[in-house]
């Protein structure tokens, strides 16, 4: 009997590979780079399933063009690389990989924080650059962490994650906003309070988004959401690329309408804003929040799992648009 037919778009672990290989043909994308979309839907044809990342576009066109396709397991929790309602329109079942990485995520969401705040990367710079001569007062003087006010705009398991860790880790004052408010117990393990946009950027002394990227929530933080913060502040964003407007954050930070910022995804990522590469209160980090090797190995084992689960019993475990 002929086995279903996959394409694994990136590079992955050996033993998940080896794993899928018990179950299906694989076509494997062991390439540095992306596919090309062209490439893809050429790859796609004749396949049932399909590993993506956040760097593979699953779009209309490409279902058009990819019939046969049943599956496409995304090795992610964030899923705008995907246009679920196409997806669901053809028949073909999304997954993504949540809960796995939502702890790693939040300690890197705070990592980041903590370098942004107390300037970690840029006195490391001054010191590599051999300019680090005498001791001074004021010498790379950073924002207080503990006992400060975290914001976070998205306040789901990642954001609750970072709430956590900021209130009974380092003792801070937690406010958040989301689309919908947590229910009491959640906002009382998370010692969170639930105040407006309008409140959240008023008042943070860290603002550390963590929401998914949408249309709703492209550049949620433009030059006047920026403007609105204060000029004491940091930014953290560890949710997607897009929901800040980079080359504004970028003016703001030259112009220190705000402290510092931390970014771990950026729009049009894997290139940078080059403004961004210019200023100095910034602490850049490629899209490597859920990437510790547990972690990441978990991802693609859940992603694998997903199409094993679909394509041999019809059911897969952390399905998006169905079942
Ligand atoms: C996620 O899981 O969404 C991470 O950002 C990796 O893409």
């Amino acid at each position: 009997m002929t086995r279903p037919a996959i394409l694994v778009a990136r590079p992955i672990f050996p033993e998940v590979l080896a794993l899928l290989r018990e179950h299906f043909e694989v076509d494997h994308h062991n390439g540095e780079n992306a596919l090309p979309p062209a490439e893809l839907v050429a790859r796609l044809q004749g396949k049932v399933g399909a590993l993506t990342t956040g760097s593979e576009r699953i779009d209309a066109a490409l279902l058009a063009a990819c019939p046969d396709l049943k599956i496409v397991a995304n090795m992610a929790v964030g899923y705008n690389n995907f246009d679920v309602p196409a997806m669901t329109a053809r028949g073909v079942l999304a997954t993504n990989t949540p809960d796995v990485l939502t702890d790693t995520t939040a300690d890197f969401g705070f990592a980041l924080l903590m370098a942004t705040a107390r300037r970690v990367t840029e006195s490391e710079h001054f010191l590599r650059a051999g300019l680090w001569t005498q001791w001074r007062y004021d010498m790379f003087a950073g924002a207080e962490v503990h006992g400060s006010t975290l914001g976070i705009l998205g306040m789901g398991r990642i954001g609750q994650g970072i709430a956590k860790r900021g209130a009974h880790g380092f003792g801070m004052k937690v406010i958040y906003h989301n689309r919908s408010r947590l229910s009491p117990a959640l906002e009382a393990e998370c010692k969170a309070t639930y105040v407006s946009k309008a409140e959240l950027l008023a008042q943070a002394d860290h603002l550390v988004l963590v929401l998914p990227y949408s249309p709703e929530s492209h550049h949620a933080m433009g030059a006047a959401e920026i403007g609105q913060m204060k000029p004491t502040a940091t930014l953290i964003n560890i949710a997607r690329g897009g929901i800040v407007d980079d080359a504004a954050l970028a003016v703001a930070l030259r112009e220190r309408r705000i402290a510092a910022a931390g970014l771990d995804v950026y729009e049009g990522e894997p290139k940078v804003h080059p403004d961004l590469l210019t200023v100095p209160n910034v602490v850049l980090t490629p899209h490597i929040a859920s990437a510790t090797v547990k972690t990441r190995l978990a991802m693609a084992r859940l992603a694998a799992d997903n199409l094993i689960g679909y394509l041999t019993q019809g059911k897969a475990l952390t399905p998006i648009n169905g079942s």
